[in-house]
């Protein structure tokens, strides 16, 4: 059988969390914390989502490993539902994938040796019996660039970019199709961040492993993806290849963070317009009507007010949720340049 090219489909991925305001008398408020999110991931490809903090990336991959029940919206793996009531259905969706979380100090058990970390979902998930999980310990700690005598090690013993290495040996123990890495390496020193994502990239090459990998830094989105998506306040605001999205962003708010920092990109420096975006993100409890983004924007005119724009394609797979964005001699131009 011939496998689709897309691994994982995510349509209208709502969640919505209920709180409930203190002295309010019970008074209920809703965070929009993801509102309709659309991405394809094809196999063997990394995928980003990127966008400023709150906007609603850890709760997606949350979402995505099936860690949180979503309001809304169908995330398909292989083109299975991944909310199927069945458990042993389930087990068979877990095992397919696996998450990489941004904290290596929280995320690994402190009580547990690290050959029992890296054991534990191949003992929850496959029929390995003692002597293949041993052998594939063995074999996977070598893998992440570890010493096989680390592996009777408790994780306090460990560097901050060695236990993300152990965090990554224990989500491929089970040979997953998708891995989903939150912040892998935000917690991790600039020089140890290369090591990591080379790692990342070379295992990707070995294992054709699919990654969708989340962060607020367009930097390493840059240096790891091959396509993404830029949230704001729980909406895709602009999605398409990396080379597209970096070469001709087309949304204020994508075209703003990629000048944020016009030092670290020297071929954007002095030709390039930069946009500064003033203040935080609005709280995505009561977020602005019309476009999330207008309140920020110095493009926004009333009917970003008023009307939400809809994601729409401009052609070489990208799209873009502005009003503003217009087609001229059958090429999209971003408000930021006209
Ligand atoms: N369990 C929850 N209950 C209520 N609100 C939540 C919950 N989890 C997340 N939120 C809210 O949803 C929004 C999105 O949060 P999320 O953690 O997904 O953002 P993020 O993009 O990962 O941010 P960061 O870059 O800081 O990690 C935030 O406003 C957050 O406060
Ligand atoms: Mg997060």
């Amino acid at each position: 059988m011939t496998q689709s090219q897309t691994l994982l489909e995510v349509r209208d991925l709502t969640v919505h969390f209920t709180l409930r305001k203190a002295g309010l008398l019970g008074k209920e408020a809703k965070v929009y914390a993801v509102d309709g999110v659309s991405f394809d991931v094809k196999r063997g490809s990394a995928y980003g989502i990127v966008g400023e903090s709150g906007c609603g990336k850890s709760t997606t991959a949350l979402a995505l490993a099936n860690l949180l029940a979503p309001t809304g919206g169908k995330i398909l793996l292989n083109g299975k539902s991944m909310t199927s009531n069945s458990r042993k259905e389930m087990k068979e969706v877990s095992k397919g994938l696996q998450m990489i979380f941004q904290d290596p100090y929280s995320s690994l058990d402190p009580r547990q040796r690290v050959e029992d970390i890296i054991a534990k979902p191949m003992r929850q998930l496959t029929r390995m019996n003692d002597k293949e999980i041993a052998d594939r310990v063995d074999e996977l700690i070598k893998k992440v660039g570890l010493r096989p005598e680390q592996k009777t090690l408790f994780p306090h013993q460990f560097s901050g970019g060695q236990r993300q290495r152990i965090g990554i040996a224990r989500a491929l123990a089970v040979h997953p199709d998708l891995v989903i890495c939150d912040e892998p390496v935000s917690a991790l020193d600039v020089a140890i961040q290369a090591q990591v994502i080379n790692l990342l990239k070379q295992l990707q090459k070995e294992m054709g492993l699919t990654y969708v990998f989340i962060s607020h830094d367009l930097a390493v989105v840059q240096r790891l993806c091959d396509a993404l998506s830029v949230m704001y306040l729980g909406r895709v605001v602009e999605q398409g290849n990396r080379s597209e999205v970096f070469s001709r962003p087309l949304h204020p708010y994508t075209y703003a963070l990629l000048t944020a920092d016009p030092v670290k990109d020297p071929t954007r420096r002095g030709s390039v317009k930069r946009l500064r975006l003033e203040g935080d993100p609005p709280s995505p409890i009561n977020p602005p009507s019309g476009c999330h983004f207008h309140t920020r924007c110095p493009y926004a005119q009333d009917i970003c007010r008023s009307e939400s724009p809809q994601l729409r394609d401009v052609g070489r797979g990208q799209h873009v949720a502005c009003h503003f964005v217009k087609m001229v001699d059958g090429q999209p131009v971003s408000p930021v340049s006209i």
